[in-house]
């Protein structure tokens, strides 16, 4: 690389957002290589971005990570840090990092703040460590952060392969791709009962669960079929058949949690009252279907035009909860100089 690519490539600014999985990725056949056990689809938001900044620092000693201004600490600081690694045995470079992150996105809420968080890290990092990346080695890269994140590469609608076989075979071939859809309109609505940060991050539960459930290969035998499904469904613009088949395979993931052994339960009182103010919803001839993640809150999918209506369900049904509405978002960018 010539001197002044170098400087060039010396900080990068990176936008991703969240994205909600309509058909879950819940446990892993590799935790070193992060490799999923399940095939998983999702929407890409176009709300709570993180925005991200790699500069390298040929000066400093250690990596410095800050999240919104503040120093990162413990585990936060530590996966930042081993995806530098990864970032710099790829580049075959050294120099130590400083990474600016900021989140709109509640972090580690189940609101996907891994997946727009490496998404972003992935994208500036890459740039600034002078790694010439398609977007689906950037995909295959944030995946090594967080797998959700390989989805967040992607605007709209993603679907993240598995991978088959083992080792390097695995890694090449699980990355995300973006689906096509045409038809749909639709609005994710998103109850926010708790937005503080979960007891059990989502690799450790999903460890556990893994470990320990005996429901786990059964719900990971019924998302392959629920798999195919919401591709027909989609591909039809079908809403109510993509919000059932979402819903089913949400509940499904919640039980085998609530199988594992300690229990992992993510669900509180609130998130029950607003589950039932969407059965209340579809028997009023809403289409109306909810998903829920490794946390309390909420994710409606509606037809954006029944949003509003949603939104003011679910507010009636926990009065304190604010309400988001989320639409399909963008794919992560790099900020050029001038936009920043
Ligand atoms: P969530 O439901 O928010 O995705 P997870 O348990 O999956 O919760 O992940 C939370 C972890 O994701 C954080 O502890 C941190 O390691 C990582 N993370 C969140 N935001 C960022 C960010 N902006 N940059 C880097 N890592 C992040
Ligand atoms: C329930 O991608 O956050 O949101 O790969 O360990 O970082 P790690 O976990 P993460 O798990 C996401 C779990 C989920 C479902 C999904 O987004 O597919
Ligand atoms: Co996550």
């Amino acid at each position: 690389m010539t001197v002044d690519n170098q400087l060039k490539a010396a900080a990068a600014t990176a936008v991703a957002h969240p994205n909600i999985a309509l058909i879950k990725y819940w446990g892993k056949s590799d935790e070193r290589l992060m490799i999923p056990y399940v095939d998983s689809l999702s929407m890409t938001l176009d709300i709570l971005p993180t925005v991200t900044t790699v500069a390298l620092g040929p000066e400093e000693r250690t990596d410095r990570v800050t999240l919104d201004g503040s120093p990162a600490t413990g585990d936060f600081r530590q996966r930042v840090v081993t995806f530098l690694d990864l970032l710099r045995a790829m580049a075959g470079r050294d120099e130590r990092a400083v990474v600016d992150t900021r989140n709109v996105v509640p972090t580690g809420a189940g609101l996907a703040s891994s997946a727009s968080g490496f998404a972003a890290l992935a994208m500036a990092g890459a740039a600034a460590y002078g790694l010439d990346l398609d977007p689906t080695a950037l995909s295959r890269l944030a995946r090594r952060g967080s797998a959700s994140a390989s989805r967040s590469i992607f605007g709209g609608f993603a679907i993240c392969h598995a991978g088959r076989g083992g080792g390097a075979a695995a890694d090449q071939s699980a990355y995300a791709e973006p689906v096509p859809v045409t038809g749909l309109d639709p609005a994710l609505v998103i109850a926010l009962v708790n937005a503080g940060p979960k007891a059990v991050s989502s690799r450790a539960a999903m460890r556990r669960t893994v470990a320990t459930s005996p429901l786990y290969q059964s719900w990971a035998a019924s998302s392959k079929i629920d798999l195919a499904e919401m591709r027909g469904a989609l591909h039809r613009g079908d809403l109510a058949a993509v919000g059932e088949i979402a819903e089913r395979n949400a509940l499904g993931m919640h039980a085998t949690m609530l199988a594992a052994r300690p229990a992992v339960r993510y669900l509180s009182p609130d998130t029950v009252t607003v589950l039932d103010s969407v059965l209340r919803l579809r028997a009023d001839g809403v289409a109306a279907y909810a998903t829920m993640d490794a946390g309390p809150n909420v994710k409606v999918l509606c037809h954006r035009a029944d949003a509003v209506r949603v939104a003011d369900a679910v507010r009636a049904a926990v009065p304190d909860c604010s309400v988001l509405t989320a639409g399909p978002g963008p794919a992560a960018l790099l900020r050029t100089e001038a936009g920043r």
